[in-house]
């Protein structure tokens, strides 16, 4: 039995099969439609989450199965003092494979250790988000066709935002990848990410200022800056407004460079950017449905 818990769970090889197995689900979503008739994933959530709950939830309705859970962990047996272990456990018996989001780092892999069903990390903490990078795996390989030889800008909440981590663990793998990573002194990546660069011979440079960086970028990475990891509701104030994408800072960029973002966003990108053809970040929110199909279907080892 196999779980995810981070992007590196699988090898670029596996992932080349999981994301061409995604590719033609998008193609022929009928085909696959009945896959899980009678599996019931689990979605359980002690965090809030719109894209990656909902959407783990209509994959596994696009492939036939069905969903049970709890969206918050107010209105589960966790709110009487239940640890994650006991709940996996029941889960176990309810369910054919989980997908988990805790605000504890590590919960998950607590969680897989003692289950008896596959568990996928939906995001731990500022840990890691494996399932988002493999969306932003999948939006990228899909709209510039390679997942090697580019630049990619990452900006914003570089010290809390685990889906930045998991994705630069992940490319790190990938040939010619070179990082520029924007962000207030305030919120720089973890040392142990940049120990990871400079020992892997990445090439990356800090920054603080974002133009600067855009005419050298294929791919922007925007990223919110996350009220709910500060511990100073004033250090919140003063860095949530640090950068926003505006029309007159696109005018900097490539005419291909690729916009992307988790989502959700605040006031990040602004909302005239939308309508840039370079903005791809509700693609992206699509391709997140078809590689957690791609990911169901693996781990139920069904494709
Ligand atoms: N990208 C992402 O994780 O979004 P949610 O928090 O809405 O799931």
């Amino acid at each position: 039995m196999r779980h995810l818990m981070s992007p590196l769970d699988f090898t670029t090889e596996e992932l080349d099969k999981l994301f061409d197995l995604a590719n033609d689900i998008e193609k022929n979503p009928d085909k696959y439609a009945h896959i899980c008739d009678r599996k019931k994933l689990a979605t359980c959530f002690y965090e809030p989450s719109t894209r990656t709950r909902l959407s783990f939830e209509s994959a596994m309705i696009n492939l036939g199965g069905s969903v049970i859970g709890f969206s918050d962990a107010g209105s589960s047996s966790a709110s009487k003092g239940e640890s994650v272990s006991d709940t996996i456990r029941v889960i176990s018996c309810f369910a054919d494979i989980c997908a988990m989001r805790h605000p504890k780092e590590g919960a998950p892999m607590v969680a897989a250790s003692k289950s008896k069903i596959p568990v996928i990390n939906a995001g731990d903490g500022g840990h890691q988000h494996p399932t988002q990078t493999l969306t932003d795996l999948l939006t990228i390989r899909s709209l510039k066709g390679k997942l090697d030889n580019f630049t990619i800008g990452l900006c914003g909440d570089l010290k809390f935002g685990r889906t930045v981590h998991s994705l630069i663990n992940a490319l790190i793998r990938y040939n010619n990848v070179k990082f520029i990573l924007i962000s207030p002194e305030e919120l720089r990546i973890p040392s142990y990410i940049r120990e990871t660069l400079v020992n892997n011979n990445i090439e990356f440079k800090e920054v603080v200022k974002l133009d600067d960086a855009m005419p050298e970028l294929d791919i922007l990475y925007m990223t919110r800056v996350q009220r709910e990891r500060f511990f100073n509701e004033d250090d919140y104030l003063r860095l949530k407004d640090f950068y926003i994408l505006t029309k007159e800072k696109m005018e900097l960029a490539k005419e291909d460079m690729l916009v992307l973002h988790p989502l959700p966003r605040v006031n990040e990108i602004s909302v005239e950017v939308d309508d840039d053809p370079r903005a791809a970040y509700f693609k992206q929110v699509q391709y997140g449905v078809y590689v957690r199909m791609a990911l169901i279907l693996t781990l139920l080892e069904l494709a």
